[in-house]
């Protein structure tokens, strides 16, 4: 059978296991005497060594070529690797034009060149850390909520209402093709779906406690290094949860553990992404994963970023939302260390959040945590529980007509509830030190740009 590169470098017994191998080749070197490939298989960063007799034909064995290798497993000489493939047979499966290939041996491509090739970066060293660690998370978040008993729900894409109510809607119609028996396909404006909040909520009349992660879509206007038109969201809600400090501890453990799997499961990768991406930030995760994180509410934010505001451009001001700089200011001021923003202003934030009823500043139980190197990563809050409050933010949003059916959900059986959204991109980003979103996603979509 086949062995996997990573199960090859694992191997116990290298006295003369007969193996066969598949992947593609990272570096070809010959010698007079022998000749050394590196194949690699996507299994891990590391590639393994094959050692051939120089009377192989050679020509056809190109950087980027994949091929297959049988031989026997033994011990390596070498100090940088345990174990090295004696190849008995090396046979070329696609050969690879190295001439034309865009990416070429040996060189360190930036990520903005890479970028435009998003059909062939996966080979690269790079990307093949950072697509790892993103496996390993997602697979590290599914096992967070499970092992805290929560169920898992699958949300779905195609919505008739717009949660966050910023108008980031990508309309959803069926082809003009289709002729629908009347009118419309659903006899409703559609959207795809800017977060599942609201079906958790749903779900979590029934299980107390849920999440979903899945694909999420934005229409927003915007070339940042932060924001895609499609991204990843991590969403969990929780009952009976009263007040916004169980959330922040359920929103630092979700990063904390999530941080530490992936740095057990994957620690090649992880220091590879640090070491070319984020030199001198090598600490920073650490930093993060050792402290304590911190809780300032919005008006300390504004008072913190008053004293200052000869930093910014946008002055600031209490009842407006924080910008980026702002964003960037308060987590150096922390000390680079996550801090929740608790309690902003009411007319800042969506229909749903709690009021806090604190007379003329008027607050609500919001919270988002700002992170090192990327600002907002989680956003979340209490939910307006109780029918009549909820009511009067409904007809303030002039959304008394569509969310009914939310309203309804106060009348049989409310409970206080709360819960957040994470930013599955940022979060890579934060704990990788990659400068930019596109890097952390296979496929990017954003403003003017839908390659592959
Ligand atoms: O703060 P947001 O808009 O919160 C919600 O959607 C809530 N309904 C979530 C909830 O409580 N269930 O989005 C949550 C997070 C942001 O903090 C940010 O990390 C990420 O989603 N995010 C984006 N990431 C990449 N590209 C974009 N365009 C993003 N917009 C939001
Ligand atoms: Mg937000």
């Amino acid at each position: 059978g086949r062995l996997s590169v990573r199960d090859a470098l694992r191997a116990q017994h290298t006295s003369g296991e007969r193996v066969k191998v598949q992947g593609w080749i990272r570096s070809v070197r010959s010698q007079k005497e022998v000749l050394f490939l590196h194949i690699n298989d996507g299994s891990s960063l590391e590639s393994l060594q094959i050692v051939a007799d120089a009377s192989f034909d050679c020509r056809e064995l190109a950087f980027g070529s994949s091929v297959e290798v049988q031989g026997q497993l033994v011990k390596s000489p070498a100090k940088r690797q345990n174990v090295e493939l004696k190849a008995e047979n090396i046979t070329v499966i696609g050969n690879c034009d190295a001439k034309a290939f865009p990416i070429k041996y040996k060189e360190r491509h930036p990520l903005e060149y890479l970028r435009q090739y998003p059909h062939l970066r996966c080979r690269t060293n790079v990307l093949g850390s950072i697509l790892r660690v993103r496996s390993e998370a997602t697979a590290a978040i599914h096992s967070f909520f499970k092992d805290r008993g929560f169920v898992h729900i699958h949300t779905p894409v195609i919505t008739s209402n717009d949660c966050e109510g910023a108008g980031e809607l990508f309309q959803v119609e069926a082809s003009s093709k289709i002729k629908a028996p009347e009118g419309n396909f659903f006899d409703v404006p559609t959207f795809l779906t800017v977060s599942g909040q609201l079906h958790l909520e749903v779900m979590s009349g029934a299980f107390a406690q849920v999440f979903t992660f899945g694909p999420t879509f934005r229409a927003e206007n915007s070339q940042s290094r932060r924001h895609l038109a499609e991204f990843y969201m991590v969403e969990a809600e929780i009952s009976f949860i009263e007040n916004l400090q169980d959330l922040t501890q359920i929103m630092e453990d979700l990063f904390k553990s999530t941080a530490m799997m992936v740095l057990s499961n994957c620690p090649e990768d992880v220091e590879l992404c640090h070491k070319f991406l984020a030199p001198g930030k090598k600490d920073r995760l650490e930093h993060m994963l050792k402290n304590n994180f911190l809780i300032i509410s919005y008006t300390e934010a504004v008072e913190i970023l008053k004293k200052a505001s000869q930093n910014f451009t946008f002055t600031p001001e209490w009842g407006a939302d924080l910008q980026t700089e702002h964003e960037k200011y308060l987590v150096e001021h922390c000390g680079n260390i996550p801090v929740f923003i608790i309690n902003y202003p009411l007319a800042l934030k969506p229909f749903y959040m709690r009021d806090n009823e604190d007379g003329p500043q008027h607050t609500v139980a919001a919270v988002d945590l700002l992170v090192p190197g990327v600002g907002e990563l989680f956003g979340g809050s209490l939910r307006e529980e109780r029918y009549h409050f909820l009511e009067q933010q409904l007809a303030r949003s002039g959304l008394t007509e569509a969310y009914q059916w939310y309203l309804e959900l106060r009348r049989f059986g409310s409970v206080p509830h709360g819960g957040f959204g994470m930013g599955f991109e940022r979060y890579l980003q934060c704990i990788l030190g990659v400068d930019n979103i596109k890097d952390v996603i296979p496929f990017p979509r954003f403003t003017h740009s839908c390659l592959l």
